[in-house]
């Protein structure tokens, strides 16, 4: 039973085109799956789109690293992203890119019009600037010590260790991360769009408690709460453009001015959708209009609501264009208990899980158990995911045709008889508690179902009536029964379960199941295919290698030494030094003074952990390797400026590194 037909726009938030899909990533893209697939089965025209968000510093950084241009990396990275989605039977109707022709044309027309509108304005703005590099830097890129807590080592916009919140101006010993310099402040013109106008439109447009078809307000209450919140306080305007260099789209009337990448990121759900239009003849303008009847959804991370709640729909209104319909937030994921973390193996890759074998339905089934509408955090607590799975769709689900088949093909030519359901299933309420986005209860009222039908035959005892002629008929009831009931289950999970759904089609030698045809039994005399097997078990050594494969594969976190790229190499400032004298500090066992000429750096006194390991009377006047942007130390005996490279000796202590031929104090070593 379903309503008149709608028609849906669907999307997820874009991966960024630098990192990996994660399981993270999954319980996101799952969620709308699910969604996807049940009002597909509902009768809806509902249209899934995604994109890779391509542009941005990180994206031209991590290209220069892995010594690629941006367009060869995103290239890459979309087709691994698009096959661990599809690996994870989440099915787009398109998978874009914002670095598109349809998106360059898209966010050039939003800003124009919102430019008509009087909406964009310019303002002076003063940045960190790495000359070196000749770059603004993003905040993220500006390294320093916290104004607040003086905790060295943190980033421009905040701090880790006391959580306050700044600019990278306030920094103490602010450096560049890219080239390890102290970075200047210097001033450049951008662009804002005017959020501060918007604020009576976003009221209104937050608060919408009927904003179409379908059941609920625009937004879950907490995310109502946490916007009210930012629409009471301060809006600031946004600056939506960067300086040259950049990864993006160039603003139309400027040379060197690009559109900062949460500008055209949002137009890419629209890109992908224009470019799935073209390709199938759907009308992409009627989409577009203020009054467009097609629906839109935005699945987002509770992360990411102040772009979607306030800037999106602001956007698109100042430029005269339809808004988005509802926008549902989901929590984060931890994996047993804590952040997904590399070192630990719980930050699981999709490709590395597809790639040992584990089945994508069983991490669907349990996202599926524990998503509900609410922004909540979600755990993935390894133990419960192996256990619910085997319980439920191995112990419950899959073993019922696996019982029954078997009676059915030897006994009774795989024809079933007249007999009904074992169950009685409202599938209207199901589909309500999908529609709703309260996948957890679904699922338990399925297995409420399961576990009613396993009791009956349990009950029914077919083995017994097997043994005895007589029963026969009864037998083939049962055994018809469960099948009929098996059936309405796999219907009900195959939004949850594609593959276990088209398996059992197979077998039940049915067309695809949708949501009407759960209220209709099959008739008597069909005739049922060959068992098939539907779920495997999972393994607890599946899920050790899972986390060891994740632990070994990954990049380093903060703290880990394997890898660096060519960045944080470059970052360190080696140079050829001309030792100008060299002495034991007597208060110390260890440590050796050194004076070094550096060129152009001029001189510098290093205190090294020397003493007994090299000869200090043959040390003046010889050639060293010193790394000369080493952060000065305080030390007792004076302050340390820089760092001498040596390497254990042949024979025991230690050898200073030194030029082959001749070079000039203060060279630099590259
Ligand atoms: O937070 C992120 O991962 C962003 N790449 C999401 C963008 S969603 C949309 F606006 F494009
Ligand atoms: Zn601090």
């Amino acid at each position: 039973m379903t309503s008149a037909a709608r028609r849906i726009l669907v999307t997820t938030a874009l991966p960024y085109a630098n990192g990996a899909i994660h399981i993270g990533h999954m319980l996101e893209h799952i969620q709308a799956s699910i969604w996807v697939r049940y009002l597909r089965m509902a009768g809806h025209e509902t249209y899934h789109v995604c994109a890779d968000d391509a542009h941005g510093t990180p994206v031209m950084l991590k290209a220069e690293a892995d010594r690629t241009t941006p367009e060869e990396l995103i290239g890459k990275m979309q087709r691994a992203h698009q096959a661990d989605f599809a690996g994870f039977g989440v099915d787009y109707d398109c998978y874009h890119s914002t670095h598109s022709e349809e998106n360059r044309q898209l966010a050039e027309l939003i800003y124009t019009r919102l430019d008509a509108a009087g909406l964009i304005v310019k303002r002076k703005v003063v940045q960190m600037f790495d000359a070196k590099r000749n770059m603004f830097l993003p905040d993220r890129y500006v390294k320093g010590d916290c104004p607040r807590c003086q905790a060295p080592d943190q980033y421009g916009d905040s701090c880790e260790k006391c959580g306050a919140a700044y600019t990278p101006a306030e920094l103490g010993n602010p450096v560049s991360v890219l080239s390890g310099e102290k970075p200047e402040l210097r001033e450049s013109e951008h662009l804002f769009f005017t959020l501060s106008a918007r604020r009576d439109f976003l009221r209104e447009w937050v608060a919408d408690a009927s904003p179409g078809p379908g059941p609920g307000p625009r937004l879950q209450p907490a995310a109502v709460n946490k916007l009210a919140e930012w629409l009471d306080g301060e809006l600031r305007d946004w600056d939506i453009s960067r300086d040259a260099p950049y990864f993006g789209f160039k603003i139309p009337g400027f040379a060197d001015k690009y559109f900062y990448v949460w500008l055209d990121a949002p137009i890419g759900y629209l890109a992908s959708f224009r470019k799935m239009c073209s390709e199938r003849k759907v009308d992409f303008d009627q989409f577009l209009a203020p009054d467009s009847s097609t629906e839109m959804y935005h699945f987002i991370g509770k992360d990411i609501l102040y772009f979607h709640g306030l800037f999106w729909p602001a956007m698109l209104e100042g430029a005269g264009m339809r808004t988005p319909t509802r926008l549902f937030a989901h929590g984060f994921l931890s994996v047993n208990g804590a952040k997904m973390s590399k070192s630990k193996g719980t930050f699981i890759t999709a490709s590395s899980y597809l790639k040992l074998g584990l089945d994508p339905e069983w991490l669907r089934y349990y996202f599926a158990s524990k998503l509900s509408d609410r922004i909540e955090d979600i755990d993935l607590n390894m133990e419960d995911f192996v256990n619910r799975v085997n319980a439920d769709l191995v112990g419950k689900l899959a073993n019922i045709p696996s019982r029954m088949a078997n009676f059915l093909h030897k006994r009774f030519a795989g024809k079933l008889s007249a007999a009904a359901a074992l169950i009685k299933v409202d599938a209207d309420r199901i589909g309500m508690l999908y529609e709703r986005r309260r996948y957890a209860d679904a699922v338990r009222e399925i297995m409420v179902h399961a576990e009613e039908v396993n009791r009956a035959f349990e009950v029914g005892r077919p083995w017994d009536l097997a043994k005895n002629g007589e029963s026969a008929g009864q037998l083939h009831d049962l055994c018809s029964a469960a099948i009929q009931s098996f059936r309405i289950l796999a219907g009900l999970l195959k939004p949850v379960l594609p593959r276990l759904a088209a398996d059992a089609e197979r077998f039940l030698n049915i067309d695809p199941l949708n949501w009407d045809d759960l209220a209709r039994p099959l008739a008597a005399g069909h005739q049922i295919g060959k068992f098939a097997h539907l779920m495997r078990r999972i393994e607890p050594r599946q899920i050790d290698a899972l986390i060891a494969a994740n632990r070994e594969q990954q990049q380093p976190e903060d703290g880990d030494t394997a890898t660096i790229g060519i960045d944080q190499f470059a970052a360190v400032d080696l140079r050829v030094a001309k030792i100008i004298s060299a002495e034991e500090v007597t208060a110390s066992d260890k440590l050796i003074k050194v004076t070094v000429d550096l060129g152009e750096l001029g001189q510098r006194t290093i205190f090294a952990g020397l003493r007994g390991k090299v000869d200090v009377a043959t040390l003046a006047g010889q050639s060293a390797v010193v790394c000369a942007n080493l952060k000065p130390r305080k030390m007792r005996f004076g302050t340390s400026e820089g760092m001498l490279l040596a390497a254990p000796g042949s024979e025991g202590g230690l050898v200073l590194l030194q030029p082959a031929g001749s070079t000039k104090p203060g060279a630099k070593i590259s």
